[in-house]
């Protein structure tokens, strides 16, 4: 139940294409996948570094979450994410110390995974996502 890694840090962007060329000519990480996830009004890249990755994050159109939050607050971290071998346990820990969901439900996010997301309120001001993943981490 407890997060077993970071599984990613996602950052918005204005601008998909230049934010991932950009964090390849600086830091040499390439793109491992890319994918439109509709529902949440995004494209996403996430770029491994190490066992983890970096989620660069543009909105599809103004009027979706990621497009506010950049309308609001600019590029910056938009949430972190934790990876859970079991995402209902996981939820119902956090029910039970009384955390804010944001869904109580998980939901399927990039790349197939299951996700969920905390309310920023339960974690310091850090919108928190839960992934689930296998064991073995894939
Ligand atoms: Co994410």
């Amino acid at each position: 139940m407890l997060p077993y890694n970071i599984d990613h840090v996602a950052i918005a962007v204005a601008d998909l294409d230049e934010a991932v060329q950009r964090f390849g000519e600086l830091y040499g990480v390439a793109v491992q996948r890319r994918e439109v996830v509709a529902e949440q009004g995004v494209e996403e890249a996430m770029l491994a570094i190490g066992g983890s990755h970096v989620q660069l994050l543009a909105p599809l159109a103004p009027d979706t979450p990621v497009g506010r939050f950049l309308d609001r607050r600019g590029e910056g971290l938009h949430h972190v994410a934790f990876a859970v071998f079991d995402i209902e346990a996981a939820l119902e820990h956090l029910r039970s110390t009384g955390a804010r969901l944001i869904d109580d439900e998980p939901r399927i996010g990039g790349g197939g995974h299951r996700i969920a997301f905390v309310h920023p309120s339960s974690f310091s001001g850090t919108l928190i996502e839960l992934v689930e993943v296998e064991v073995d981490g894939a």
